[in-house]
């Protein structure tokens, strides 16, 4: 990790930012979007299934990263803050359909974890799961077309969003969620059950399984800002952090939350004998690692030399301290 002095031109927002009309805006037009597009002319029951995977739940955590990170480079000048009015519009389009397709893939992701031949879990979001509600074969291709729709988001006709910025996103996306990331660390996942994983071991399998498509909405709403150089290399930092303890964090709420409050079936790790952060570090020292994570988080913020990084902080923050 490199560590960049904060530049003497940039002047921090000190304000608090109030971060309630802010997620409130951004999940509005998120849920407004993703109900716009998904599913809609799906054959066969698929759409339905693919609604019901997506709609009607979820933290939205990712796509508020992509957006706030967008925000956050964009508070910087020069950048695109100046830029034509056009080419800004063409951005935050850019910025919202990263935002839609992350969730696609981490909806995707739910619903073949939650599979029998994975996780066999009934209930997500507060509602049964996809594979109980529509049947195994049309939750995988659920799964599987949210998938491709998320890259068809990124890559729309008659854009004028630059096709270099088009591939970039897809290649940022495509790489969460493939074998370098998701999907490499749910085959780790599904091969350590029952095994005594190192420390070392443990974090790269949170890293690939969770982190992954964490950083990648990080990076990819830095991208959307044209973010370079050390603001880039910062902003990984802070989505490698935040990443990762969102995992340790999903391991200590399994063990210390309700069914009904998390709207998935608690101690569903222990019962299954998976190697998590509580199993071989223990309670408090998985909380205390949770909170190192946040401290490193907000280190990389720092040392992003962006002036306004508040609504990530804020989200990093959230991820530490939520309840579900
Ligand atoms: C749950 O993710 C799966 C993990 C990666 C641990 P979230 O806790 O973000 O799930 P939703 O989107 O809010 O349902
Ligand atoms: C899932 O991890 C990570 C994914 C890639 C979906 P978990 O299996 O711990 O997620 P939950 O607890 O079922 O949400
Ligand atoms: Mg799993
Ligand atoms: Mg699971
Ligand atoms: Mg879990």
């Amino acid at each position: 990790m490199s560590a960049v002095p904060v530049t003497s031109s940039v002047t921090p927002f000190t304000q608090a930012l109030d971060m309630a009309p802010w997620s409130q805006n951004h999940l509005q037009r998120v849920e407004q979007a993703l109900s716009q597009w998904v599913g809609t002319d799906a054959p066969a029951g698929l759409g339905d299934a693919m609604r019901y995977a997506v709609l009607d739940g979820g933290k939205r955590l990712r796509p508020l990263l992509v957006l706030a990170a967008h925000e956050a480079v964009c508070s910087s000048a020069p950048g695109p803050a100046n830029a034509d009015t056009a080419t800004r519009q063409a951005m935050d389009d850019a910025a919202l359909r990263a935002a839609c397709a992350v969730e696609l893939i981490h909806a995707y992701s739910l619903v073949h974890d939650d599979m029998p031949c994975m996780d066999n879990d009934v209930l997500r979001r507060g509602k049964p799961t996809v594979h109980v509600q529509f049947g195994e074969a049309q939750a995988l291709l659920a799964g599987d077309a949210l998938q491709a729709f998320a890259f068809e988001l990124l890559t729309p006709d008659h854009s004028l969003i630059p096709a270099s910025t088009q591939a970039a996103l897809c290649r940022l996306l495509a790489r969460a969620a493939g074998s370098a990331g998701m999907a490499g660390g749910q085959a780790i996942d599904l091969a350590s059950v029952g095994v005594a994983l190192t420390e070392a071991q443990l974090r790269q399998m949170h890293r690939l399984k969770t982190g992954a498509l964490l950083q990648g909405s990080v990076l990819m709403g830095a991208l959307c800002g044209q973010a370079q150089g050390a603001a880039y290399d910062a902003l990984s930092d802070y989505g490698a952090a935040v990443g990762l303890a969102f995992q340790v964090v999903d391991d200590i709420l399994d063990v210390v939350a309700d069914s009904a409050t998390l709207g998935k079936t608690a101690g569903k790790d222990a019962a299954a004998d998976k190697p998590t952060y509580v199993s071989l570090l223990g309670l408090a020292p998985a909380q205390a690692y949770a909170q190192q994570l946040l401290a490193e988080a907000h280190a990389a913020l720092a040392r992003s030399g962006l002036p306004d990084t508040r609504a990530l902080a804020a989200l990093a923050d959230m991820v530490v301290r939520r309840s579900h």
